[in-house]
């Protein structure tokens, strides 16, 4: 059974007959998050016109970043009619009104009149908790069903949710096996794929792991496992479910197991009444990894640190609701208050929705007393621990906790310290998530001049906010190499793809050099910081001597009005020059690079913007997000704001239905033939608010 009630969602577009219209505050997305905290939890609402039904939480199914459908049904009986208020489930009972959605950094909030009697307010909470690791380890999120009387009268009330099989595997045709218990207060359903493949995924989902679905249990629950059909026609009829468990273990499609709960409420007054869900995967491997010694290893999922059970996780999890709530809306009114005094509501429209997006591509390992942090480069081929991928978002690293940046880089520095790499250069990525298998044959994806200048660049910025010179001096030999390619290649770079490898392949590249230059700026202060006076002066000497030979063979002074150029010498060319942001970041200022390149930049940009926003460079109109957010950043204020509303504009104009691309067309806000998508890049739409005060 997988008809759609697409065709009476799509009356809600054309503001007929089913839905009111509902409002979409401070924006409406391409996609909504729903549960997105990890690279196995990121599930969320197609909106955009290719695909989406425009935002309403009823009549869509919820979709895996991948787009393969996560079936999340939620019903609710007033007075003993029924409604649907999330999810497309065949013949299911007529959708509620949606009348509000509201997004946070933290949350996704749909507020639903259902027949102008109840009043619900859904809140989907994947909490966000830089600072606090035995949360952060919590591959969990959060669903809040509150309800209210809306006429002054009481009402009886029920209310349905259930999740499909398609949660615990991207392959339909899998064996699931399912259990349904009790404890520490939590009801839950477990699900599992009968063929645990550990490191495997489908469609990019894990194939291994337990997922669980829970809520409180007490008075009014009942549970049921069984086809789609008869648990939901169940609800419909009866308002409540059989407490029984079905015993046919079978594949995700055949006739769709789902797993529900029912709440009956009894009579809701105007007191609002809440039911709270959680849903989450637990995984005690959850990455292969070739650090120390020859082997590959196992490395323990965070959680396992804190808790002697995924079950004890679960339930701490779930019990914890008031706590990681309250540190939500700490980080959320964080967001707010800063991204407005950056640059103002735009801004924080952009920012608020980049939160979960970039920590739902990271996955927490190791131990407590030395965690690692292991990056899924989504959407984009899915490497693990892509420098040029973790570069792009340490802005918002660095916001929230500089220590996670480490914790990152860490798995790049064990796995080349301990001789698995060949190459001088700075390895590109670790293997595709989750082996990270390194490369010893050296046969990664060769961004030399990009992967050096990033290392020793985010080395300092790390260290700079933390003060953690030791983890300079642990490091120091292979930062010094990588500084030694700078000076080889960056004033003169050879032929070599930079992180924008889409864009092909070219030799000169202006944005590229002046990378490699201010990570000579930067190996510098390393030195400097680390006492060793003599690497500070000579990589202080050759960066100094490049910059003024870079801004010669660089700009285009001719130009009406001067720009820098894409590659040397290609006068007509232009492109962001996004990597001067890191000597803003790094705190070298005018002193180093003279503001006349900034404000000539400044000057420049307006005049080759698009509809949303400035290209990339001149061989095509693609925009890329966060590099023009790294552009912004260093701006002046006009330019800035100019980059700001453009993005802005482009999250509820673009036509795309997927999380949040990185990259579209300049001039139609598409996918440029490319789908990135659900990339924690976004972070570095957090440049405004790294920067040093
Ligand atoms: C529910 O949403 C409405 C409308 O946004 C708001 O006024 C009300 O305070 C919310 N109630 C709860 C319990 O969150
Ligand atoms: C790169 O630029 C240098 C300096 O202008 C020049 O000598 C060299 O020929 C250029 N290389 C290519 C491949 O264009």
């Amino acid at each position: 059974m997988r008809l759609s009630i697409a065709a009476v969602a799509q009356v809600a577009l054309t503001g007929g007959l089913v839905h009111a219209a509902s409002t979409f505050s401070p924006a409406r997305p391409p996609a909504i998050p729903l549960a997105v905290r990890s690279p196995y939890i990121n599930t969320w609402l197609p909106v955009g016109k290719d695909g989406g039904n425009g935002g309403y939480l009823a009549g869509e199914w919820p979709q895996f970043w991948s787009q393969h459908t996560n079936g999340w049904v939620g019903m609710v009986r007033v007075d003993g009619t029924a409604y649907t208020w999330m999810g497309a489930a065949a013949n299911g009972p007529a959708a509620v009104d949606q009348t509000e959605f509201s997004y946070t950094s933290t949350r996704s909030t749909f507020i639903m009149d259902v027949g102008g009697k109840v009043g619900m307010n859904i809140t989907f909470m994947s909490p966000v908790t830089p600072n606090d690791l035995k949360r952060q380890s919590l591959t969990f999120s959060y669903l809040d069903v509150a309800v209210h009387s809306l006429d002054g009268s009481t009402h009886d009330v029920e209310i349905y949710t259930d999740i499909s099989g398609e949660w615990a595997s991207g392959d339909d045709s899998a064996v699931l096996e399912w259990d349904y218990d009790t404890a520490s207060g939590v009801a839950y359903h477990t699900i599992t794929r009968q063929q645990q493949n550990e490191m495997a995924e489908d469609r990019e989902q894990a194939a291994w792991g337990t997922w669980y679905w829970a809520t409180a249990d007490g008075d009014g629950l009942t549970y049921q496992s069984g086809p789609d059909v008869d648990v939901r026609a169940s609800f419909a009829k009866d308002g409540a479910l059989a407490n029984s468990k079905d015993t046919n273990f079978r594949a995700v499609s055949n006739q769709w197991p789902v797993f529900g709960f029912t709440k009956g409420l009894g009579a809701v007054g105007s007191e609002s009444v809440s039911t709270l869900f959680a849903i989450g995967l637990t995984q005690d491997n959850a990455i292969s990894f070739l650090g120390e010694g020859d082997g590959l290893t196992k490395v323990p999922a965070l959680w396992k640190s804190y808790f002697s059970s995924s079950l004890d996780a679960m339930t701490f999890f779930y019990n914890d609701y008031s706590t990681a709530s309250g540190l939500s809306t700490d980080l959320d009114n964080r967001v707010a208050s800063d991204s407005l005094a950056a640059a103002g509501q735009d801004y924080l429209t952009i920012t608020s929705l980049s939160v979960r997006q970039t920590f739902g591509a990271l996955q927490f390992c190791g131990t407590d007393s030395a965690p690692l942090v292991f990056l899924k480069e989504i959407s984009s081929n899915s490497d693990i621990q892509t420098v040029d991928v973790i570069f792009p978002s340490m802005p918002l690293i660095l916001y929230t906790n500089p220590k996670l940046l480490a914790y990152m880089m860490d798995p790049l520095f064990i796995n080349q310290e301990n001789g698995h790499y060949p190459n001088t250069n700075a390895i590109h990525d670790l293997g595709t998530f989750p082996n990270a298998k390194g490369y010893p044959a050296g046969n990664d994806e060769l961004m030399p001049l990009e992967e050096c200048g990033n290392m020793v660049i985010m080395a300092l910025a790390y260290a700079q906010r933390t003060s953690d010179t030791n983890y300079l001096n642990t490091h120091y030999k292979l930062l010094k190499q990588w500084a030694g390619y700078l000076v080889d290649d960056s004033l003169v770079p050879a032929n070599q793809i930079s992180t924008d490898d889409f864009a092909g392949s070219l030799a000169n590249q202006t944005n590229l050099a002046i990378k490699g230059i201010i990570g000579l700026r930067a190996m510098s202060e390393i030195a400097k910081m680390t006492g060793n006076s003599d690497d500070e002066k000579s990589f202080g000497d050759t960066a100094t001597s490049y910059l003024p030979q870079w801004q010669n063979l660089a700009i285009n002074q001719a130009a009406d009005p001067p720009h820098t150029t894409l590659s040397y010498g290609d006068g007509d060319s232009h492109g962001l020059l996004y990597n001067l942001y890191a000597n803003s970041l790094l705190g070298f200022g005018t002193a180093f690079v003279p503001q006349s390149v900034y404000d000539m930049q400044s000057a420049f940009y307006p005049t080759v913007a698009l509809e949303y926003g400035v290209p990339l460079d001149t061989r095509h109109t693609w925009v890329k997000s966060d590099w023009m957010l790294f552009a912004a950043a260093i701006a002046s204020s006009d330019t800035r704001d100019m980059f700001i509303k453009k993005l802005a504009n482009w999250i509820s104009a673009t036509p795309t239905n997927r999380p949040m691309s990185d990259l579209f067309d300049g001039n139609t806000g598409d996918f440029p033939g490319i789908t990135f998508n659900a990339r924690p890049v976004v972070g570095g739409h957090f440049a405004l608010l790294a920067l040093p005060n």
